[in-house]
């Protein structure tokens, strides 16, 4: 190692040790179920629509699947032992839905309700809480096969399967999320076809699911709260900084209809009960039946709001998916391997927008992370993602900065636990601050992950780096 690395590295440490955040701040890492699970048919489980979209040709670019993924189902002692290594507090996981309903509806699968027990009960014992969120893309194919999101009665079967899962772990889990980026899945999902279900209906398709999946968001606050007195429920948007491309009246509206797609939206239903006057507008003959007490379910009062964040958006006028007609522009910057521009200030505009204009009670930053290329293990046995470690350490000051200008913010999850399947990307993408190697899937905390481990202020140190003595 040269020494201006190591000297890099020692000034990165001394920044992440002199963080400031919130008494109580929670430092948890993030997955979903199909990125990490693997065991796509175990113990009666029932097909989703990642593992069917995945089997179709060309639409994931490593011709991967979540078959196997970071075999969690199996393996998930040892990811909860990487989790107490580096020292947090909170471990946010969602259910597959096939696992609890193999049809979504109808017959419950009781080895798929049992899996999450024993999951739950060993985050417990190792001190960690379980924030659970109930939908992370994973639809039962079955219930795609009825419509999927384009139905009203998938929202009803997700509230029944919300209820079940609160009743079946609610005396242990008091941290819910209905769902998980509902833009995301359903614009790529219905929109443009580069998720499940792989549906390529333009914007009449992410407006259709992104109703419905609202309304079972809303269907399934009451049904939680119902079963779990004490439960603390959000849902988690995934949100941009969007920003103009320039002073072009045109770019600005550009801008300002990719906002509405994307943040207003979602915010508005959940925090102002109504959807925006000028996206009701623009979507026009695109809305599906939006009846007369579908605002009030929508906006039933959550506790926090989960966001993800990952880039900002810079607009200019364009083709992209009318009636939104716009382009994206990449400034000059750095860029992920993603192709996401890594911009820590999004962080801290983005805590302001939502504070500023939503006034939530709460906000979790619930996913925020950064991907690489596939990274190997040095011959001195570690992974040295700096790239990774300063993003978290620069992301992390920027949270700490609106936390002190008193934006509600009340915990940060890295995404993620570990190297996994990243949807379209497959395995050519990982994010993880733990490595895995998918041959032997042996677990390997990284650089990131020390540098995370720090910052969550449990006395983790460099000289600590060797893998974990069990995983290794
Ligand atoms: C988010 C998803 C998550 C992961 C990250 C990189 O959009 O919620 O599953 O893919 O992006």
């Amino acid at each position: 190692m040269t020494s201006s690395i190591a000297s890099e590295r020692q000034a990165l440490e001394a920044r992440a040790r002199s963080l400031v955040l919130p008494k109580g701040f929670v430092f948890g890492a993030a997955t979903a179920a199909y990125q990490i699970e693997g065991a796509p048919q175990a113990d009666g489980k029932g097909e989703s629509i990642w593992d069917r979209f995945c089997r179709l040709d060309g639409v994931i670019a490593d011709g991967s699947s979540g078959d196997i993924a970071c075999n969690h189902y199996h393996l998930w002692r040892e990811d909860i032992a990487v989790m107490k290594d580096l020292g947090l507090d909170a471990y946010r996981f969602s259910l597959a839905w096939s696992r609890l309903f193999p049809l979504g509806a109808g017959r419950a699968n009781a080895t798929g309700f049992a899996f999450y027990d024993r999951l739950i009960d060993g985050l417990l014992e190792a001190g960690i809480e379980p924030f659970l969120t109930l939908y992370h893309w994973d639809l039962p194919q079955a219930l795609q096969d009825k419509g999927g999101w384009y139905s009203r009665e998938t929202a009803e079967h997700f509230a029944n399967y919300a209820a079940a899962a609160a009743a079946a772990y609610g005396d242990r889990v008091k941290r819910w999320t209905t769902l998980n980026e509902p833009w995301t899945f359903c614009w790529s999902g219905h929109a443009t076809g580069e998720d499940a279900p792989g549906l390529n209906d333009g914007a009449k398709g992410g407006v259709s699911a992104s109703h419905h999946a609202l309304l079972g968001h809303g269907l399934a606050v009451p049904a939680i709260r119902a079963e779990i007195a004490d439960a603390s429920v959000g849902i988690v948007f995934d949100l941009n900084v969007v920003e103009a491309a320039s002073s072009d009246p045109a770019d600005v509206a550009a801008a300002r209809r990719f906002d509405g797609a994307q943040n207003r939206w979602f915010l508005d239903a959940v925090f102002k009960g109504r959807y925006p006057d000028d996206m009701l507008a623009l979507y026009g003959k695109l809305l599906p039946d939006i009846r007369p007490q579908d605002n009030a379910i929508i906006a039933a009062p959550v506790d926090y709001l989960g966001v993800n964040i990952y880039r900002r958006s810079v607009i200019a006028e364009g083709t992209e998916l009318a009636p939104l007609n716009f382009q994206r522009i990449q400034p000059e910057g750095s860029y992920s391997a993603v192709n996401y521009e890594i911009w820590p200030r999004c962080i801290y505009d983005i805590l302001h927008y939502v504070s500023d204009n939503y006034a939530p009670k709460a906000i979790f930053i619930s996913e925020n992370g950064v991907a690489t290329k596939p990274e190997t293990v040095s011959s001195d046995g570690h992974v040295w993602d700096d790239l990774r470690a300063k993003y978290y350490v620069d992301h992390l000051e920027e949270v700490s900065k609106a936390a002190g200008e008193g934006v509600p913010v009340k915990g940060y999850f890295a995404w993620t636990l570990t190297d996994n399947f990243e949807w379209a990307y497959g395995y050519t993408t990982p994010f993880g601050i733990t490595h895995v190697d998918f041959a032997t899937q042996v677990r390997r905390i990284k650089y990131s992950g020390k540098i995370f481990a720090i910052i969550a202020g449990e006395g983790k140190t460099l000289t600590e780096t060797k893998p974990s003595a069990r995983l290794a």
